[in-house]
């Protein structure tokens, strides 16, 4: 068992909020400063992209200059566009692509290259998209061509996807009379806020990117296994479409309090400040899966240490992220001595944080969330725990073992 975590810390900006903020500042019309930016793989691709696309990006550690070419401005790359790791990257990329009247490819890693692109392709078509050549099962690799303007629409979203959304809604910046998504559950609202924030014409304004509450989430979880200790994390995001693994937590017992609530362009954020306690299990489902959804391998990963079982369902969205990460988290979990069941849309997690643990082996091959699981796992269990991929954790938090090791855990990664 690791020594208590102590101190003050902070995390990398808010994935989602760095993409639109990259994205959305190179339409606007002038020089856009981001302050906050993450500097993982997934943000930094979208970076490289729009330079390809003839967008000038200067970088400075968090800081970013994004000289808006304005929304008619992206020129024809030289060559594809690579996504990396990245699904927010392609799929957003895809409804700007859309406007454009050029051809482009867009290429992924492994993981990227096994998710599914139909969902954002389909709608995109209906506005105007030509897609020249896929990938087998609507995956890519994507050669698309766009055109200009394109038909507005309503679209009724057969799932609750944020991507999904964004992709039709930027789409829309190009099309003539209003564009509507209408999907069945609230997925993140980033994008809306943020373009409500720019207003009409794209004003180049400031955007200051919160700390992710994705990334938050390890450190709390962190401190939530480890007995004495007493962390506070500042400038979280605490935008309430994501804010589902904060009321998990509570369901399970553990105490996070937010403090100095204060807001910036449309995006809330707060200190959060967490001791350790003990956790109960948990039934997660429904809305707060959703709203929990990237967060809920961390979830199994706690409620193995919790009292009693936990359920996580209508979670079935978890199969087609960076991994399957139902199969991989149960398959984690398991390797360390936690028995679990596999669900088709969620898992059960019996939890006992006096069982004897051994050490595990962590498959985090193109999967970050994964890695960090994996993470969290080996600080309660005995040393040993062999690894896969463990460098994934880049994608969202470049310095995740650093900031852990600073607040004082033992962590071998
Ligand atoms: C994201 C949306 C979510 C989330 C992903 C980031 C975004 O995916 O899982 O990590 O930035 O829009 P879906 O939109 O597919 O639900």
């Amino acid at each position: 068992m690791t020594s208590p975590l102590r101190g003050v810390a902070r995390v990398p900006g808010d994935k989602s909020v760095g993409h639109r903020a990259l994205m959305i500042g190179a339409l606007c019309d002038g020089v856009v400063e981001i302050s906050g930016l993450g500097t993982g793989h997934d943000n930094r691709a979208t970076e490289r992209i729009l330079r390809q696309l003839g967008v000038l990006v200067e970088r400075d550690g968090t800081q970013a200059r994004v000289h808006g070419v304005g929304l008619l401005g992206l020129r024809a790359p030289d060559g594809p566009l690579d996504c990396g790791n990245s699904g927010t990257t392609m799929r957003l990329m895809l409804g700007i692509l859309a406007g454009q009247p050029f051809e482009v490819s867009l290429v992924g890693d492994q993981s990227l290259s096994a998710r599914p692109m139909g969902r954002v392709l389909r709608p995109l078509m209906d506005m105007g998209l030509e897609v020249l050549e896929t990938g087998a099962g609507e995956r890519a690799p994507l050669r698309v061509r766009g055109r200009r303007p394109l038909t507005s629409m309503v679209y009724e979203s057969p799932i609750a996807s944020a991507q999904v959304k964004s992709a039709v809604l930027l789409a829309g910046l190009y099309a003539q009379g209003e564009t509507r998504v209408i999907e069945p559950g609230l997925s993140r609202d980033h994008t809306e806020r943020m373009l409500d924030y720019l207003g009409p014409d794209l004003e180049a304004k400031p955007i200051d990117v919160p700390g992710d509450l994705s990334s938050a989430a390890f450190l709390l979880g962190a401190a939530l296994l480890t007995p004495g200790s007493d962390v506070r994390i500042e400038g979280v995001g605490t935008n309430p479409t994501r804010t589902g693994f904060l009321d998990v937590l509570e369901a399970m017992g553990a105490s996070v309090e937010r403090r100095d609530g204060r807001s910036a362009n449309g995006e809330p954020r707060a200190d959060l400040i967490v001791t350790h306690g003990v956790l109960r299990a948990a039934q997660i489902g429904g809305d707060l899966s959703l709203r929990s959804l990237d967060e809920l391998p961390l979830v199994a990963t706690l409620a193995s240490q919790a009292h009693g079982t936990t359920l996580i369902s209508d979670a079935a969205e978890l199969r087609v992220k960076e991994s399957d990460r139902i199969t991989r988290t149960c398959a984690m979990l398991e390797s360390f001595g936690v028995p679990v069941q596999e669900r088709p849309d969620g898992m059960l997690i019996h939890g006992d944080p006096d069982r004897t643990l051994r050490p595990g082996h962590v498959d985090a091959r193109g999967d970050h969330r994964i890695a960090m699981c994996g993470a969290l796992m080996s600080m309660v269990a005995p040393e040993g725990t062999t690894w896969q991929g463990a460098q994934s954790v880049t994608s969202s938090f470049p310095g995740f073992v650093e900031t852990l090791r600073r607040l004082g855990a033992e962590i071998a990664l």
